[in-house]
C-alpha cells in the first residue's frame, strides 16, 4: 500500500516518439540565447528536456551549444526551438540533429521541409499551437506532439483568448463531437509555475507541461543579471502585450526600451536589417532587441503573464525540487 502511494505521488514520465523523459517537464526555448547549453543541460540533468533556443543565432552555435549541452549531460535529452518564421530554420535544424537534438519543437508555424528532415532522421518533431483543431492537424501532418501554448505564455503568442486548460478543453469536445482521438502527447504551455500547476495539467489527461518564466530565472539561465532583476521587481502591470516586428502578438515587460518604441512621438534610431525573418515590419529587430536585453537588461524582455509572481532566482535543481515537493503535497491534500 506505501509503495503504491509513493508511487502514485511521484511525476510521471514522458513520451514523445522515441523519447522518454523521466519527467514531464520541458523546458521552453527562450530566444535569442536565453535557453543555450546551461540552462538545457542542468534541467536535462533534472530529469527533463532542455531546449536550446535556435532562433537568432546561427548553425554553428546552435551546433556547437548542443555538443556543450551533451558535455554537461551526457546521455541527456537536449532538443531545439525554432521559429518557423526564421529563414534560417531549416539549416538549424540539419545542425541541431548532427550535433544530436532529441526534439525539434517548432513554433510560430510550420514547415514541410523540417517535418521531412526530422523523419529521416527519426528525431521526433513538436509543433506549437494555439488552437485545438491544430493539434488534430499536426497529428495529420506527422507530428510527434503538440505543444498547446496559450494566451499566458512568454514570447510570441498564437492566441490572445484562450489558456493552454481551455484549448484542452476544446480538443477534449472535438474529440467527444467527432467520435476521435489525439493520438499523440498533448504539453501545455504558458502559466504553468508550480507543482500544482502539473497535477492539474495531468489530471485533465494532458502528458506534461513546458515552462518558460520559471526557467528563465535561475542561476542557469544566460539572461544578464540586471534582466533576471527587472522580471524579479515587476508587477503584474508591468506585463504587456506588443505588437512583435514579425507580426505577431507577444507578451513582454513594459520597460523604457519598449516605451520608446511604441510611442510614435519619440523618433526611431535607424535599425541594421540583415533580413533573418521571412516576414518583419522592421520598427526594429526583435532579434536584437532581444540578446540585447539578454545582455545588458535594455531591450526586448519577453515573460509570461504570471512571471510577476516569481519572486527568486534559484538553481535548477532547487526548481526541480520545488515541483516535485508540491505536486506531491496537492496529491496528498486530495487523498490520493
Ligand atoms: C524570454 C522568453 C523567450 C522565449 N522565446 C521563445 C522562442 O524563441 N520560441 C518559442 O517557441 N517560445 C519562446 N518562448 C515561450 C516559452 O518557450 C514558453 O512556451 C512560455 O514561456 C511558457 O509560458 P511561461 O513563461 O508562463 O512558463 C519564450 C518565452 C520567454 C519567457
Amino acid at each position: 500500500m506505501l509503495n503504491k502511494q509513493l508511487v502514485i505521488n511521484k511525476l510521471p514520465s514522458l513520451v514523445i516518439g522515441n523519447l522518454v523523459s523521466e519527467l514531464p517537464i520541458i523546458q521552453g526555448g527562450m530566444a535569442v540565447r536565453v535557453s543555450m547549453s546551461k540552462l538545457a543541460a542542468a534541467v536535462s540533468n533534472e530529469g527533463g528536456i532542455g531546449i536550446v533556443a535556435a532562433s537568432g543565432i546561427g548553425p554553428e552555435e546552435l551546433y556547437e551549444e548542443i555538443i556543450k549541452a551533451y558535455e554537461l549531460s551526457p546521455g541527456g535529452n537536449i532538443g531545439l526551438n525554432v521559429m518557423a518564421a526564421v529563414q534560417e530554420a531549416k539549416d538549424l535544424v540539419i545542425a541541431g540533429i548532427a550535433a544530436g537534438a532529441k526534439l525539434i519543437i517548432m513554433g510560430a508555424g510550420f514547415s514541410k521541409d523540417v517535418m521531412k528532415i526530422c523523419k529521416s532522421a527519426g528525431v521526433p518533431f513538436a509543433l506549437i499551437i494555439s488552437h485545438a483543431e491544430f493539434a488534430f492537424k499536426a497529428e495529420r501532418l506527422g507530428a510527434s506532439a503538440v505543444i498547446i501554448e496559450g494566451k499566458d505564455a512568454g514570447g510570441h503568442l498564437g492566441t490572445l483568448t484562450q489558456n493552454a486548460f481551455e484549448i484542452y478543453e476544446d480538443i477534449k469536445t472535438i474529440e467527444k463531437e467527432k467520435g476521435i482521438k489525439l493520438g499523440i502527447p498533448a504539453i501545455l504551455a504558458g502559466g504553468i509555475l508550480n507543482g500544482k500547476d502539473i497535477k492539474r495539467t495531468l489530471d485533465i489527461g494532458a502528458s506534461g507541461v513546458q515552462m518558460g518564466s520559471r526557467f528563465a530565472l535561475t542561476f542557469e539561465s544566460n539572461a544578464c543579471p540586471l534582466w533576471k532583476q527587472a522580471v524579479v521587481e515587476c508587477t503584474e502591470a508591468d506585463i504587456i502585450i506588443i505588437e512583435s516586428p514579425v507580426g505577431m502578438p507577444g507578451r513582454a515587460l513594459n520597460n523604457d526600451f519598449i516605451k520608446s518604441f511604441y510611442n510614435p512621438e519619440i523618433p526611431k534610431p535607424k535599425i541594421k536589417c540583415q533580413g533573418c525573418l521571412k516576414d518583419c515590419s522592421r520598427i526594429y529587430c526583435i532579434l536584437e532587441a532581444l540578446d540585447e536585453a539578454r545582455k545588458t537588461g535594455k531591450g526586448v524582455i519577453f515573460v509570461g503573464e504570471r512571471a510577476s509572481e516569481i519572486k527568486d532566482v534559484i538553481s535548477v535543481e532547487e526548481v526541480f525540487r520545488r515541483l516535485k515537493k508540491e505536486y506531491e503535497e496537492a496529491i496528498t491534500k486530495e487523498g490520493v
